[in-house]
């Protein structure tokens, strides 16, 4: 069985390559619960406090953009969230997360400047892990912001790599200038992966923007 490291290399490796990384997360997806689970990575229960602290409504339609097999949605459900939907590229992931019984609807759409859901159709956005080394790129957050309400909360982890190396800070930048988003919080740098020998290295932050 192979183990959390070695799979982290391979997708960071595939650098983007949409049909590799699809099929690295398919054939990932039987294990990735129990590797994400057991890696202490702390950005599902950062992201879910940011939740809490930011959507008081029980049955906000919230989408869980890049749901994999569904870890935030599991979560968010446990809270009391009643109505979630999940996106993500691989089939894989999808039927993983379909298992859990906790979404409204789940999509295979890949996250692009356009994203194929109707416009204005949810009150928030999670994003949990996907806005990180060669997975969606910075146009995903023009694609999101059409799907949220005004006034919705987009909450996402964010990697310092995708932030200052793959054109995450220069969106995020132009989507505040615009007046399109407004900064409500970010979380101190975490480490990723603190026990992983490859990855330890790996830092993110939770953010919460707010579309006005
Ligand atoms: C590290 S996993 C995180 C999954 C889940 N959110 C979680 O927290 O466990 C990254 C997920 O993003 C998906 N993904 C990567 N790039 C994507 C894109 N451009 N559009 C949609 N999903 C994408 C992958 O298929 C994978 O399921």
């Amino acid at each position: 069985m192979d183990e959390i490291d070695t799979w982290l290399e391979r997708v960071y490796a595939a650098g983007g390559d949409r049909d590799t990384l699809d099929a690295l997360y398919d054939t990932w997806s039987e294990q990735y619960d129990q590797h994400i689970w057991t890696s202490a990575n702390p950005y599902i229960a950062i992201a879910a406090g940011f939740v809490g602290r930011h959507i008081s409504d029980w049955n906000a339609e919230i989408l869980d953009a890049g749901c994999g097999t569904g870890n935030m949605a599991q979560v968010l459900h446990q809270i009391g969230y009643t109505t979630i939907d999940g996106l993500d590229a691989s089939p894989g992931m999808l039927e993983i997360a379909e298992r859990k019984s906790v979404y409204r609807s789940l999509h295979h759409l890949v996250l692009a400047g356009h994203i194929d859901l109707a416009d204005e159709s949810f009150d928030a956005v999670v994003a949990a892990g996907v806005f990180t080394q060669g997975h969606a790129p910075p146009e995903s957050l023009d694609g999101l912001s059409k799907l949220i309400r005004s006034g919705g909360p987009i909450i996402f982890s964010l990697s310092t790599v995708a932030l200052e190396e793959q054109g995450f800070g220069d969106a995020l930048a132009d989507l505040v200038r615009q007046g399109e988003w407004e900064l409500l919080d970010a979380s101190p740098q975490y480490q990723s992966f603190p026990f992983s020998e490859t990855e330890s290295h790996l830092r993110h932050q939770v953010h919460t923007y707010r579309k006005l």
